[in-house]
């Protein structure tokens, strides 16, 4: 899989994406990110992207030209599976969706700032709005960063079986059971002795329990 990312500060993506899984997903050659400084579509020698809103009031909103140009530009190259908008208000980004795009070839992601994108953008060419949860944050790259890495884990040999995305939090709508390793017996608190007795089914079956219980008493919702 490949995405590309469009921002205007992409070294707020350099760390997020070069360590651990998502560094062997790309040493592999499993997943390619291109993030690509959206400056260089800029309207005018001085770099501007972004400008007063129509209106008035606080903030400066990026502009159609630059985002329009970056979006063809890099459309030209590859078809986008989707054109997606990190945005405080867009669609809750969950496990789902992180599943249902992991199985596209081509993701564009855009990352907002200030005020966000001129509507023009997201009304003709964004094909999805995604938001990382109910915060503001200064903008799109960290919220680009959590899409790009739930997804990237997803692809096929990213992940070994020790990592194994089956076992994770949300696959089946279930919250991850408690783990624990060594010792058996921390300052007197011990280890659940099912954990101990080398008997597979009884293990797997407490492990489902236990997610039934944490998703009754965290997550009813799911
Ligand atoms: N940009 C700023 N805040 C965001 C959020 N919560 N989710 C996605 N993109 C954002």
């Amino acid at each position: 899989m490949r995405i590309d990312i469009v921002s205007i500060i992409p070294e707020l993506l350099e760390s997020p994406l070069n360590h651990s899984i998502m560094k062997r997903a790309q040493t592999k050659g499993l997943l390619e990110v291109h993030v690509h400084h959206l400056r260089q579509w800029a309207v005018n020698e001085y770099g501007q992207v972004d400008d007063y809103q129509y209106g008035g009031g606080a903030g400066m909103v990026m502009m159609c030209e630059p985002l329009a140009n970056a979006i063809e530009s890099l459309g030209r190259d590859r078809k986008y599976d989707e054109i997606i908008y990190m945005t405080p208000d867009g669609k809750q980004f969950d496990q789902k969706t992180a599943n249902r795009l992991s199985l596209g070839e081509n993701l564009l992601i855009i990352c907002g700032h200030y005020k966000g994108i001129d509507q023009r953008i997201r009304d003709h060419f964004v094909t999805l709005e995604l938001s990382v949860g109910d915060y503001v944050l200064s903008g799109g790259e960290l919220a680009a960063a959590i899409v790009t890495d739930a997804v990237g884990r997803l692809l096929p040999g990213v992940l070994n079986d020790e990592t194994s995305a089956l076992t994770d939090s949300f696959q089946d709508d279930l919250l991850a059971p408690p783990v624990y390793t060594r010792p058996a017996d921390f300052r007197g608190w011990k280890v659940p002795d099912i954990l101990l007795s080398g008997d597979l089914r009884k293990v797997e079956e407490w492990r489902y329990e236990q997610a039934v219980l944490r998703t009754q008493e965290r997550r009813p919702d799911l």
